[in-house]
C-alpha cells in the first residue's frame, strides 16, 4: 500500500532511510572491518583485479557514476562505466582480471543480462548489485551484493538508486580493504559517516515545503536544466531523468565544466537552473568551480536553484533559492544531494495532475533489448 502517501513514488522516496539503513545493516564486524559474505568470489581472485568496468542502464548507470568516483578514489582501480546496450557493441577488452560490476533494481533488464553474460563468455569476474532477490543478473552472476530497499513499485527509481549507490560504497571500502589501499581507521570514518545519512535523508524530507511550493510554482515551464561537478555530476544528469519520466518537461543534466563548450548557450532570461554544489569543506578548487558555475548562468539571466551543503554561504549571493542539505563528505553527497531532486519532480508531476507512479510510454522493468 501506499501508506498514507499520494502516489508510490512519494512513499519510496520517504522509505529512503531506511533502504540505505538496510543496506548496510550487517556489513561489518564491531571492528569496522567489513564482512561481505555474499560476495562468492575467491579474495585473492578479487585482489588481481586491475581493472573495473561498471554496467547498468538508466538511473543505475547513474549510481555507476558515482561508483566510479567511489571505487577510484578508495581502492585506485581504473573504473569505467558504460550504458550496458552500448557495451557489447564496441568489442570492449576484458580478461580474467577485469571485474565486472553490474547494477539493476529488477535484476531482469535484459539490455544489462545480455552485458553481463558477454563479459563471462570473455571470462571478466561478474558482480550483481541488485535489489530482487533471485532474479536472472545475479543468478547469472559470479557473486551478488543486495541491495535492501524493498520492492520498488513506482516506476520512476528512487530508493532503490540511492541504496545502489550505498551498496557500491561497501563493495570500493571492501575491495579497498582486501587490497590493502586504505587503513582500517579510514574504513571506520566511512562507514561511520554512512551510518548518519539515513537522519539526514530524514532531515530533508522533513524540511522539503519550500521546495514543494517552488515545484508547484513551475508547473507550467518547458525547459529545466541541472548541473553538477565530480558526484555532483550524476546527480544532475538524475535530477533531469526523473522530471523527463514523470512529468514530461524536458530537462536536461550537464557537467557545469561543458557548460561554456555549448550548453551556456542555452541559457536566457528566466531559464530554471539547478545547481548541485559540492561541500565547501571537501577540495577548495570543486567547491569555488561551481560556485563560480553558479555566477555565470545568473549573469545571463537564470534562475538559480541551488543545492548546496548546510553553512554554506558562498552559493547565497548567486542563488535565487538555497536548499541545504546536512553536511556530510563530498564522496557520500548524492545520497542527500539526489533527495530535493527527486521530490522537486514528483511534487511538479502531482501539480500538472499526472501519474506519478505509471508514467507513459515506460515499464518498470525492460526484459526486451
Ligand atoms: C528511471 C528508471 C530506469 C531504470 C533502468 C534500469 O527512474 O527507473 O532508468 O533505472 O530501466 O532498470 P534496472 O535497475 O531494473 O535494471
Amino acid at each position: 500500500t501506499k501508506g498514507g502517501f499520494s502516489s508510490f513514488m512519494e512513499k519510496e522516496i520517504h522509505d529512503q532511510p531506511d533502504a540505505v539503513r538496510q543496506t548496510l545493516l550487517g556489513r561489518s564486524d564491531l571492528n569496522g572491518n567489513l564482512t561481505l559474505d555474499e560476495l562468492r568470489i575467491d579474495p585473492e581472485e578479487l585482489k588481481k583485479v586491475n581493472k573495473i568496468i561498471v554496467l547498468a542502464c538508466g538511473t543505475a548507470a547513474y549510481a555507476g557514476t558515482v561508483a566510479k568516483y567511489a571505487i577510484e578514489n578508495w581502492c585506485r582501480i581504473p573504473t569505467e562505466v558504460e550504458l550496458a546496450h552500448e557495451f557489447r557493441y564496441r568489442d570492449p577488452i576484458l580478461d580474467d582480471n577485469t571485474l565486472v560490476v553490474s547494477i539493476s533494481q529488477s535484476g531482469e533488464t535484459m539490455d544489462t543480462l545480455m552485458a553481463v553474460r558477454y563479459a563471462r563468455e570473455q571470462g571478466a569476474k561478474t558482480i550483481s548489485i541488485c535489489n530482487t532477490n533471485g532474479s536472472t543478473i545475479p543468478r547469472e552472476s559470479d557473486a551478488v551484493l543486495y541491495t535492501h530497499a524493498g520492492p520498488e513499485i513506482a516506476v520512476a527509481s528512487t530508493k532503490a538508486f540511492l541504496a545502489q549507490i550505498t551498496a557500491a560504497y561497501l563493495l570500493g571500502l571492501y575491495l579497498a580493504q582486501l587490497r590493502g589501499n586504505i587503513f582500517s581507521g579510514q574504513i571506520k570514518d566511512v562507514l561511520a559517516d554512512l551510518g548518519k545519512i539515513p537522519a539526514k535523508i530524514q532531515t530533508i524530507l522533513d524540511g522539503a515545503g519550500p521546495l514543494r511550493e517552488l515545484a508547484r510554482s513551475m508547473a507550467n515551464e518547458q525547459s529545466i536544466l541541472f548541473l553538477g561537478r565530480h558526484v555532483g555530476y550524476p546527480v544532475a544528469l538524475e535530477g533531469a531523468l526523473k522530471l523527463k519520466e514523470i512529468a514530461y518537461i524536458h530537462a536536461e543534466g550537464f557537467a557545469a565544466g561543458e557548460l561554456k563548450h555549448g550548453p551556456i548557450a542555452l541559457i536566457d532570461e528566466g531559464k530554471p537552473v539547478f545547481v548541485v554544489v559540492p561541500s565547501p569543506r571537501g577540495r577548495d578548487s570543486l567547491h569555488a568551480k561551481v560556485v563560480s558555475n553558479i555566477q555565470e548562468v545568473r549573469a545571463r539571466g537564470a534562475r538559480t536553484l541551488v543545492i548546496a551543503e548546510e553553512g554554506d554561504e558562498a552559493v547565497k549571493a548567486y542563488a535565487e533559492h538555497v536548499f541545504y542539505v546536512p553536511e556530510t563528505p563530498t564522496l557520500l553527497m548524492p545520497l542527500l544531494t539526489t533527495v530535493p531532486l527527486q521530490i522537486f519532480a514528483a511534487e511538479l508531476a502531482a501539480a500538472k495532475g499526472y501519474d506519478v507512479d505509471q508514467p507513459r510510454n515506460l515499464a518498470k522493468s525492460v526484459t526486451v533489448e
